[in-house]
């Protein structure tokens, strides 16, 4: 596995761009930062007007983020943005500390999040296809690893070439154990769908509520912590939408604006349980300053993972932080298109409202979910 940053780094962030879109950007920068567990010390803006060739930012603000880290004896800079190998490897250099930028980023909490074997896998497919992009002389991290990769002697022409056949051997191995994995997730889908049981899955932005929403509903004890990306694989459970009727519910990996396509590849797997399912609950935090930009955003990776056309609710999360009641609202059509709700207090599920916006649903698309009635048998 690739080095990466433990807890007790100490960061600087760096985020350029005009002033409009900087807040916002910085803001989901700091919680990324916190998920990494490592200690904010430091930020520097400014605008940027031409990428630096060989360090992205320019000569005065490399010069002030030089003094801000010493100043700040920090060790971790992170950079959200994307940087090409070069400009990574140069400012490791002149910096003499790691360097991150957002695709390195969102790697690390990857890494840290994973927990089954597929989702592992998955992180350490999304790595090797970042690092194949970066092999560039002098680029030291393979050799910084325990034990090396193939022959040790520098950084010279023949041990890149080492070192690439490596990672693409890996890169091969993990496809086809992944390959493996999609096939059986296949299998168990259309078992579910011949056994006539409906699958619903819970998408959103992460930190929204999905693993609190679907522990409540399911009693399940996923994972649910105030960190982006607490939850990295897909976990299925049964929900008894009312007595004596079963659905399926799954909690998915939770999106994030501007993902970077190679993520959005190597996390295919797991955000494909979304494309199976016969109903989408979008969990929204409907509390959140960007709560608009986070709609959108899921939107945007539903499309991307072939998920658009499957119907959906939205579920406005978190009412108990905006002190509003529990409701359904209705398209034209008359169907529940968002449904007001507390996972955390249980506004919006203990009164029924969703299990009758999903049964409205259901019903609608040809599901008959009566009850069996016992009376007669
Ligand atoms: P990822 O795994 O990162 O995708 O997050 P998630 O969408 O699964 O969110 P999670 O359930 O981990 O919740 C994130 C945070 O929001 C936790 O601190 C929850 O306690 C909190 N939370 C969830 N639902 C509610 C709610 O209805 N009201 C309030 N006030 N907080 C909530």
């Amino acid at each position: 596995m690739l080095e990466r940053p433990h807890s007790g780094y100490r960061a600087v962030l760096v985020q350029l761009g005009s002033s409009t879109e900087r807040d916002a950007a910085l803001n989901e920068l700091r919680d990324l930062v916190r998920s990494a567990d490592a200690q904010i010390v430091g930020e520097i803006t400014g605008r940027l007007d031409r990428p630096h060739p060989a360090h992205f930012i320019g000569t005065g603000k490399l010069e002030e983020l030089l003094q801000l880290k010493s100043y700040l004896n920090a060790d971790w800079i992170v950079i959200n943005h994307t940087l090409s190998g070069i400009q990574e490897r140069n400012l490791e250099k002149q910096l003499d500390c790691r360097v991150s930028d957002r695709v390195g980023l969102i790697l690390d909490i990857f890494a840290r999040r994973a927990r089954s074997a597929e989702g592992k896998l998955q992180v350490e497919l999304a790595q090797m296809q970042h690092l194949s992009t970066r092999l560039v002389r002098g680029w030291t991290h393979l050799e910084r690893q325990k034990g090396g990769i193939g022959n040790r002697g520098g950084p010279g022409e023949k041990q890149i070439e080492l070192d690439r056949r490596m990672i693409e051997t890996r890169i091969f191995r993990l496809k086809s154990q992944l390959e493996t994995l999609e096939k059986q997730r296949a299998t168990q889908s259309r078992a579910r769908k011949r056994n006539r049981v409906p699958t619903l899955a819970l998408v959103g932005y992460t930190n929204a509520g999905k693993s609190t929403l679907f522990n409540r509903l399911t009693h399940a004890n996923v994972y649910a912590a105030d960190q982006l990306f607490a939850t990295l694989d897909t976990t299925a459970r049964q929900w008894s939408l009312q007595p004596g009727v079963q659905v399926i519910l799954s909690d998915t990996v939770g999106f994030i604006r501007d993902l970077p396509h190679s993520l959005v590849d190597a996390f295919k797997a797991t955000l494909k349980e979304a494309t199976y399912a016969d109903l989408l609950l979008h969990v929204i935090d409907s509390a959140h300053p960007e709560v608009e930009a986070q709609i959108q955003a899921v939107e945007e990776v539903l499309e991307q993972i072939g998920a658009a056309k499957i119907p959906h609710i939205k579920l406005y999360n978190k009412i108990d932080q905006l002190h509003i009641s529990p409701r359904i609202d209705r398209d034209d059509t008359g169907l529940p298109d968002s449904v007001f709700l507390s996972a955390l207090s249980g506004d919006g599920l203990t009164d029924g409202l969703l299990a009758q916006a999903i049964t409205e649903h259901l019903t609608h698309m040809g599901w008959s979910l009566k009850a069996p009635d016992w009376s007669t048998q």
